[in-house]
């Protein structure tokens, strides 16, 4: 019969930029009659949102199903002490979600030292793996746009890749679903 392709996506960035808040907001929600915010086609394999989200200890795997895909997302803790566990799951990676706090300005340099030694990985240079990036926490008042984070992070001089920017709001579910979209058309 037919299976589905199996797709391996790595969910990365710093501590506290909305990793496991946006990928809570893929999961169906608790309450019945309601849809939650993103399109019927992405499905949980188990699990419903849960309420409280917590600084994630070294990673979680979560899986999900579109009509044409199995996903197996592992997201990723974004403390520095766990940050070196990110480069053993490349090799078996075909997409990249990387999630930035668009109010944490005092940050966004060390943001970019993380995403520049990622993108210069052996394990990730040359490969055309789609990287879909959130500029997340849109909602906070002085967040910067997803064009000024694009520069900060001189998205421009990847060439190797195709990637898109799409700015998020993870606690409304905000922006989510242009970027599913967006990855979902790169992969299947
Ligand atoms: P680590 O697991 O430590 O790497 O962090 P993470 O990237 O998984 O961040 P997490 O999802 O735990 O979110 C961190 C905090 O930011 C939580 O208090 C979230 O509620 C909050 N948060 C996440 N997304 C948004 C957003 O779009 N807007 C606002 N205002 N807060 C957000
Ligand atoms: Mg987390």
């Amino acid at each position: 019969g037919l299976r589905k392709k199996e797709v391996n996506v790595l969910c990365l960035g710093l501590d506290n930029s909305g990793k496991t808040t946006i990928i809570n907001q893929l999961k169906p929600s608790n309450h019945s009659n309601h849809l939650g915010p993103l399109s019927a086609d992405w499905k949980h394999v188990s699990q419903t949102q849960t309420q409280e989200i917590v600084p994630t200890i070294g990673f979680n795997i979560e899986r999900f199903k579109s009509s044409s895909l199995s996903f197996t997302v592992f997201d990723m803790s974004g403390q520095s002490r766990y940050r070196n566990l990110w480069e053993h799951y490349y090799k078996e990676s075909h997409a990249i979600i990387f999630v930035i706090d668009s109010g944490d300005k005092l940050r966004m340099v060390v943001a970019k030292e993380e995403l520049d030694t990622l993108l210069n990985h052996e394990d990730i240079r040359n490969r055309k793996m789609p990287v879909l990036f959130f500029a997340n926490k849109m909602d906070l008042r002085d967040a910067m746009s997803s064009v000024r984070v694009s520069q900060l992070l001189s998205l421009e001089n990847i060439k190797d890749k195709p990637w898109h920017i799409c700015a998020s709001d993870a606690i409304k579910g905000e922006g989510l679903q242009e970027g599913l979209d967006w990855l979902h058309e790169q992969i299947s």
